[in-house]
C-alpha cells in the first residue's frame, strides 16, 4: 500500500510518498528557515501562511517524483499534533479535503510517534540510506530530542508506549536554540554548535548537568542556559576573550551527557537490546558518536535515521499512518488538531 504523508506541525511543509511504511518514493521538504530566521524564531503566523502557499504544488511535485497517480495511493496520513495550532490546521484540513474527494481511508498521526519511525524507513535514494540500520525486533527503547520535546519511551509493539521520562523545562533542541541565541550564532543554534564545538574543548568550562536525582529519568535543559548567560556576564565583567569553540563545545557536552547517560540507564533498566533516536538533535554529531559507544560498551544497539529523516519530514509520518492503519485506527472528516497531544501510553 501507498501512503501520501503531510506534516505541517511547525515551521517544514513536508509531502512524502510511502510504500508499505517502509519505502520513501518521495519525500519533500520545503523549509521555512529563512522566513523565520530574523525572527530568531518561529512566527507561527507566518509558518502558517506559508504552508498555505506551498502545500498544493508539494503534493503535486510528490506524486510525481514518485511516479505514482493519485489513483494508485491507499491512504491519507497526516500530523494532528503536537505542534502550533494554525499550522497543523493547514495539513489536517487539506488532508480531510483529499480523503474526501479521493475516497481514500485518513489517519491522523502523532508527530512524536512520527519520529519514531522514521527509524523503520529506508529508501534508495542514497541521502537517504546514510547510517541506516533497521531495528530488530520489539521491545525498543525511543529517545525523541527536538525543538519542542525531549521524551524517552519504552515501545513494546507498534503503537504500545510507556513514557520513561520528559524534560521538565526546556527541550533538549530548545537548550541549544537558546544558547546559540544568547551567544548570537542565530536560528536554529543546533547545527551551528556542533559545528562549531568540533573545534572547541569540551572541558574549557563545566556547565551544570541536571540529573535530578539517581532515579529520574526526567530531563531539565533550562539551568543550563541560565548558566551559559552567567558565564557570558562574567566573562564581559572581567574583560576575558570569549573562545567561542570552547564554550559551544563544553555547552553541547553538558547537554549529550545527559541525554546518553539517561538513554542507556533506561535501556538496562527495560532490559532492551535496540535503542532507536529520533527528532532534530538526535543529527548532533557528538551524541551519535558517544551514544553509539556507550551502547557498544554494554552490547547494545543505537539506530539513527538519516539526518534528513531525524528533523521534520512526511515520511516518518506517512510511516507512523501505515502502521497504525494495519491496528485498525483509522481517522473519520472529523479529525481534529490538538497541538499539546502526548504520545499515547498502555
Ligand atoms: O525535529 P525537528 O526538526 O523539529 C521539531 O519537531 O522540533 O528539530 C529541530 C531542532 C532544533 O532545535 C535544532 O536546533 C535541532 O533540532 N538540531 C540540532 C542539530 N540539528 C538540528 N541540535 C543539535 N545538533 C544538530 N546537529
Ligand atoms: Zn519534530
Amino acid at each position: 500500500m501507498l501512503v501520501l504523508g503531510i506534516e505541517t506541525s511547525c515551521d517544514e511543509t513536508a509531502v512524502a510518498v510511502v510504500k508499505e511504511g517502509k519505502e520513501v518514493l518521495s519525500n519533500l521538504i520545503s523549509s521555512q528557515i529563512n522566513l523565520h530566521q530574523k525572527f530568531g524564531g518561529v512566527v507561527p503566523e507566518l509558518a502558517s501562511r506559508q504552508h498555505l502557499e506551498v502545500i498544493n504544488l508539494l503534493i503535486t511535485q510528490a506524486l510525481d517524483e514518485a511516479k505514482v497517480k493519485f489513483k494508485e495511493i491507499g491512504a491519507i496520513a497526516v500530523t494532528y499534533g503536537p505542534g502550533l495550532e494554525g499550522a497543523l490546521l493547514i495539513g489536517v484540513a487539506v488532508a480531510k479535503a483529499l480523503s474526501f474527494v479521493h475516497n481514500l481511508p485518513l489517519v491522523g498521526v502523532n508527530h512524536l510517534e512520527g519520529h519514531l519511525y522514521a527509524n523503520f524507513l529506508t529508501s534508495t535514494f542514497t541521502s537517504l540510506l546514510l547510517h541506516f540500520s533497521a531495528p530488530s525486533d520489539f521491545p525498543l527503547l525511543c529517545l525523541i530530542v527536538s525543538g519542542g520535546h525531549t521524551i524517552l519511551f519504552f515501545v513494546e509493539d507498534h503503537g504500545r508506549y510507556e513514557v520513561l521520562g520528559k524534560s521538565r523545562d526546556d527541550a533538549a533542541g530548545e537548550a541549544f536554540d537558546k544558547g546559540a541565541r544568547a551567544l548570537g550564532l542565530g536560528y536554529p543554534g543546533g547545527p551551528i554548535i556542533d559545528q562549531i564545538a568540533k573545534l572547541g574543548n569540551c572541558k574549557a568550562h563545566t556547565f551544570p548537568r541536571a540529573y535530578l536525582g539517581k532515579n529520574s529519568l526526567d530531563f531539565s535543559f533550562s539551568g543550563l542556559k541560565t548558566s551559559l548567560i552567567y558565564y557570558l556576564q562574567e566573562l564581559k565583567q572581567r574583560g576575558d576573550k570569549l573562545s567561542l569553540p570552547d564554550v559551544c563545545a563544553s555547552f553541547q557536552q553538558a547537554i549529550v551527557d545527559v541525554l546518553v547517560d539517561k538513554t542507556i540507564r533506561a535501556a538496562e533498566i527495560k532490559k532492551v537490546k535496540d535503542i532507536l533516536l529520533g527528532g532534530g538533535v538526535a543529527v548532533n554529531s557528538l551524541l551519535r558518536k558517544e551514544i553509539a559507544e556507550a551502547a557498544e560498551e554494554r552490547g547494545l544497539k543505537v539506530h539513527f535515521p538519516s539526518p534528513l529523516l531525524c528533523t521534520d519530514n512526511a515520511a516518518m509520518i506517512a510511516a507512523a499512518g501505515y502502521y497504525q492503519l494495519k491496528l485498525g485506527k483509522a481517522s473519520d472528516l472529523y479529525l481534529d488538531v490538538v497541538p499539546g497531544l502526548k504520545i499515547p501510553e498502555g
